[in-house]
Order: structure tokens, then C-alpha cells, then sequence
């Protein structure tokens, strides 16, 4: 697998977890029995795979490489497209994260805002995935350098290997199928 194909595979894993947290949404639109701490695992596999893992690569590797030799329409795309959306993707986890404790705290109506949050997270990420894998990683494919396309095949198989050894990828890799299940 190269580091694009193991990029898309993070989008595939990434959207399992989507479509688990529209699942924990339509059970609080419902008034159905939600335990709301499972929100706060949902945010931290948002924060840490999602974003501190699979964002990571992009933002110092991929993106950077991008910026750097594809010209301004590389970094246009990166810089006010992508970057902007990882951005957008944060604070929603943010205001998601201020709801739950808000619920927590018996303020029902806050409901309301963890489904606005955590569903326009799952909008925005999924039409975000679908650019990456359809336009801006073939983009990169197609024109960055065969030199600069190994580099990232050795830097981002560090990137793995460092994160390998806190664990992270079997860590994450499990919670989304407990999470599935939890939510069944
Ligand atoms: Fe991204
Ligand atoms: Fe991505």
C-alpha cells in the first residue's frame, strides 16, 4: 500500500465513524436512551485519528510538499480549501464537545446543538473525503515529483511507525468497531 492508498483507507475508516455518529444523533432527535459520554469518545476519535493522525500526515507532508512545488493552484486549493475545512472540522468538535458537557449538566435544549455540530461535522467531512480521494490526491499523484513522491512514501511510513508505537492505528482501528456495535 502507498501513502495515498493508506490515506484513502483512513477516509474509508474515518467515514464508519460518520455514519456512527448520525446514528447517535437520530437517537437524540428521537429522545431514545443515549448515553451522552459516548460522545466524548466519538470526539476523541475525531481528534486523534481523524485529526492528529490522518490530518497530520496530510498538513505536514502531503500538503506542505504540495504547497511547496505544485504552484498557486496547489496552494489555493490546500490553503483555502482543505486547511480551512480541518479548521471548520475542529471547532464544530469544539462546540460538540461544549454541548455534551452542557447535556451533562441537564440543560436539555443543548441537544439541539450536538446534532447541529456533529451533524455538519459528518457533512463536512464527508464532502471533504470525497475532494481528497477525487481531486486533490490525484493532483498531487499526478504532478508532484517521482523524487518528492518517495520522500513522502519514507516520511509518512515514519509517521506510521512513530505512531505505531503509542499504539494509535490498533487503538483507533478497534474503537470504531466497539463504537459500531454500541450503536447498533
Ligand atoms: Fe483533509
Ligand atoms: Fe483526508
Amino acid at each position: 500500500m502507498n501513502y495515498i492508498e493508506l490515506m484513502v483507507e483512513e477516509h474509508s475508516n474515518i467515514k464508519r465513524v460518520l455514519s456512527v455518529i448520525r446514528k447517535y444523533c437520530y437517537k437524540v432527535l428521537k429522545n431514545e436512551e443515549v448515553n451522552y459520554a459516548d460522545f466524548f469518545i466519538l470526539i476523541d476519535f475525531v481528534r486523534n485519528y481523524a485529526d492528529k493522525h490522518h490530518h497530520g500526515k496530510e498538513e505536514k507532508l502531503l500538503f506542505d510538499r504540495m504547497i511547496k512545488e505544485l504552484g498557486p493552484t496547489a496552494e489555493k486549493l490546500v490553503r483555502n480549501g482543505m486547511l480551512v475545512e480541518h479548521d471548520m472540522g475542529r471547532l464544530y468538535m469544539q462546540e460538540l464537545e461544549t454541548a455534551v458537557n452542557n447535556v451533562l449538566k441537564g440543560e436539555d435544549e443543548a441537544r439541539l446543538d450536538i446534532i447541529a455540530n456533529a451533524i455538519s461535522y459528518t457533512h463536512l467531512l464527508y464532502r471533504h473525503i470525497e475532494k481528497e480521494d477525487n481531486v486533490v490526491y490525484q493532483f498531487a499523484q499526478k504532478n508532484l515529483s517521482s523524487e518528492t513522491q518517495q520522500i513522502l512514501e519514507k516520511e509518512c511510513d515514519q509517521f506510521e511507525q512513530e505512531a505505531k508505537t503509542k499504539n494509535t492505528q490498533s487503538k483507533y482501528i478497534s474503537m470504531i468497531a466497539e463504537l459500531e456495535e454500541k450503536v447498533k
